[in-house]
């Protein structure tokens, strides 16, 4: 005999106007705190301090790449932010997607962008800075300046590397892959994007959007930001783990900067330049469509443009399953998100 709404209803116990009454009251009353937390300016002292020494951009050039100093035209330049101590990140990036080569004609160089070793090193700064000093000699990709690695100062590393790229590079440069030193490209399909899909006169800021996202108002959390900092809705922008730029897009992108403070979250902070430089934010989904599992199998992945959150490990597995057994993926799985 089925159970029917109407044997339930009676099995229950009716409710009665005081419990009601306790609800509605708890409910109002987590409403009120919830908007209290979202506007309450929680005084935080790393936001202040910030807010004061923003202006101060500008810290010199430590180590430079080969990239631009040599050489004849460069499609396509992959411009990977760094820290001293991730060593073994960068050697798993050379040695897989990221290594400078010639794809049908298109050269494809690398950069990784580094600050000095932040507070939390301080202790083994010399020993990291001497090896960075033997990875720029050896391998010639290195852009470091002289400031301090910390949350706050990531944008400013956004800002000192359009700053090099204009004055050096944007002369031989095409196009900009910008990225964090834990993500995995797929190079041929960048390249092939670009020959198919963007004109070269328009400019370019192309990778996972967010629209209509808001500020974290949270005080516990690392990307808190107060409202005296920010207020609304950030304007669109991609997210900053992987994303393209084309050179005149970030010529842009400098000239807005001159306008617009420099704020905590640096691809927020590229969203906001956009917007000045009326350059849109455009979405692709091949960029970041999802987090890597390395549980997960590698066809999985397969088409997909940048994806982000890999130790070197699985980037190596990826890279040698990719270039060895990529066509088992083919009609295999047909993945739905791309
Ligand atoms: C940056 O500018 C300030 C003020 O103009 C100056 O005192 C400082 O020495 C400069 N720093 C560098 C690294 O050039
Ligand atoms: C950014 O780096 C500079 C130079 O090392 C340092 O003085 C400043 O405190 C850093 N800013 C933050 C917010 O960590
Ligand atoms: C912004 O770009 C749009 C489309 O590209 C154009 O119609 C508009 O006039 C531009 N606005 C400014 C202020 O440059």
């Amino acid at each position: 005999m089925a159970f029917g709404i109407y044997q339930l209803r009676r099995a229950l116990p009716k409710p009665r106007p005081k419990i009601l009454g306790v609800i509605v009251a708890t409910t109002v009353l987590l409403i009120f705190f919830y908007t209290q937390l979202l506007t309450h300016e929680w005084t935080s002292e790393l936001h202040q301090a910030f807010v004061l020494s923003r202006h101060i951009q500008n810290y010199s050039v430590l180590l430079q790449p080969r990239s631009c100093l040599a050489g004849g035209p460069i499609t396509l330049l992959l411009a990977l932010k760094s820290h001293s101590s991730h060593s073994d990140r960068r050697e798993a990036l050379r040695s897989t997607w990221a290594k400078e080569q010639i794809v049908d004609g298109q050269v494809v160089r690398r950069v990784f962008l580094l600050g000095l070793p932040g507070d939390d090193l301080i202790a083994q700064a010399d020993s990291l800075d001497a090896l960075v000093r033997e990875e720029s000699r050896q391998h010639g990709d290195i852009l470091q300046w002289a400031f301090r690695e910390s949350f706050f100062n990531v944008t400013l590393k956004e800002l000192l590397f359009w700053r090099w790229f204009q004055e050096e590079c944007s002369r031989l440069v095409l196009y900009v892959l910008k990225g964090d030193d834990d993500v995995f490209v797929d190079v041929r399909r960048i390249l092939n994007f670009l020959k198919m899909h963007h004109d070269p006169t328009e400019p370019l800021y192309v990778g996972h959007r967010f629209v209509d996202s808001y500020p974290v108002r949270f005080w516990w959390n690392k990307y808190y930001i107060p409202p005296s900092m920010f207020s609304g809705v950030y304007p669109p922008y991609v997210g900053g783990g992987g994303y393209l730029l084309s050179r005149e897009t970030i010529r842009l992108l400098l000239e807005a900067s001159s306008v617009v403070p420099l704020f905590p979250i640096d691809d927020a902070y590229v969203g906001m330049c956009a917007q000045v430089a009326n350059v849109s934010a455009r979405h692709h989904r091949g960029f970041m469509p999802f987090e890597f599992l390395p549980s997960r199998h590698p066809c999985t992945y397969f088409g997909v443009l940048v994806l982000h959150s890999l130790k070197p490990k699985d980037l190596y597995l990826l890279w040698v399953f990719y270039r060895t057994q990529w066509y088992t993926c083919l009609g295999a799985v047909s993945n739905p998100n791309l």
